[in-house]
């Protein structure tokens, strides 16, 4: 099936990215909110980008026009009727997800494909809530999704060849390079980054160094392009604390718990960047 039409349901951070990505490939895109303040705030981000991008000589000026051209807002699942694939960027919460799915249903063509960009949830149990769990992947893009170029893309246990090599095909098609990951929590980049940003914060209770120190020595001895901190702060605590509980709940690995300071950081609303508060002020 040849993608034409892209739905993105959801513009916070992930979803605006990814309906950037979409809109930028020449996809027709329409990206959901649920009220218009959020969507007029995710669409600013996006022009911000865009302009941003302009400015620093990395988009092109009629690049952008098209861009935005491309893209449109909306509060309604009704706009989604033409979509040929859907990617969901929703909260992480299987009702919501959910409900969304069955709103979809109700719309568009029983041919349209529909992912998740789901970062913890089950692949196979998001595809069992709706009637196409054959035509249900997951899509899990990076932040800043318009400069990560990894995504990932996940099989359920339902899923269908042709759906899986659509997918993958759609990820190549927005520049990105996609990579195959198991439906098992953490896929593969958070199975192997969240237990090393847990270490980070345990090592930095039982006194390896400052936070500060830490990080300038991944970072300036690895490579990496931020330290542990930073990234958690960039990442969001409560993120990497729901993460992380979830993956300790399915593997009951000691590697995957929270530490205690992670717990009481995120009840103390100190989320990272989000917050202005997190292992650093911002
Ligand atoms: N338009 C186009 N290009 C832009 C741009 C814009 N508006 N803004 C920046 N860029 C370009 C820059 O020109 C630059 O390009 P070159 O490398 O060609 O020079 C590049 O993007 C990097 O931009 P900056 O120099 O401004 O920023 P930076 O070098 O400080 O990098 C960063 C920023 C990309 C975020 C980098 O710090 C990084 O990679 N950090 C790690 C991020 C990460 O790990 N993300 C994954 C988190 S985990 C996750 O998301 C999954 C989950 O489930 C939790």
């Amino acid at each position: 099936m040849a993608i034409k039409t892209v739905g993105v349901v959801g513009c916070g951070l992930m979803g605006s990215g990814i309906a950037q990505v979409a809109a930028q490939a020449g996809y027709k895109t329409i990206v959901r909110e649920v009220e218009q303040k959020f969507l007029d705030k995710g669409l600013a981000r996006i022009n911000k980008f865009l302009s941003d991008g302009v400015e620093k000589g990395k988009v092109a000026p009629e690049a952008r026009d098209t861009t935005l051209a491309n893209l449109q807002g909306t509060t309604s699942f009704e706009d989604f009727n033409d979509c040929d694939i859907v990617v969901e960027a929703i909260i992480e919460n299987i009702d919501e997800k959910g409900g969304a799915y069955r709103a979809l249903e109700k719309v568009v063509r029983p041919e349209t494909i529909f992912c998740s960009n789901t970062s913890s949830l089950c692949i196979t149990e998001l595809a069992a809530n709706t009637t196409r769990p054959d035509k249900f992947a997951g899509l899990h893009f990076f932040n800043p999704v318009p400069l990560m170029k990894l995504v990932e893309v996940i099989r359920g246990l339902t899923t269908s060849e042709a759906t899986y090599r659509a997918v993958f095909e759609f990820a190549q098609s927005l520049g990105k390079e996609p990579i195959t990951a198991p439906d098992k929590p953490g896929f593969i980049v958070n199975r192997l980054l969240v237990p090393y940003l847990l270490d980070a914060i345990r090592s930095y209770e039982n006194g390896l160094g400052t936070i500060e120190d830490i990080d300038k020595g991944m970072k300036l001895g690895t490579g990496y392009p931020m330290g542990p901190f930073t990234l958690l702060d960039f990442v969001g605590l409560d993120t990497t604390y729901y993460i992380a509980n979830i993956m300790f709940e399915e593997y009951r690995d000691a590697a995957y718990a929270p530490p205690p300071l992670l717990k009481r950081m995120v009840l103390a609303g100190w989320l990272g960047r989000k917050s202005g508060h997190g292992f650093y002020k911002y």
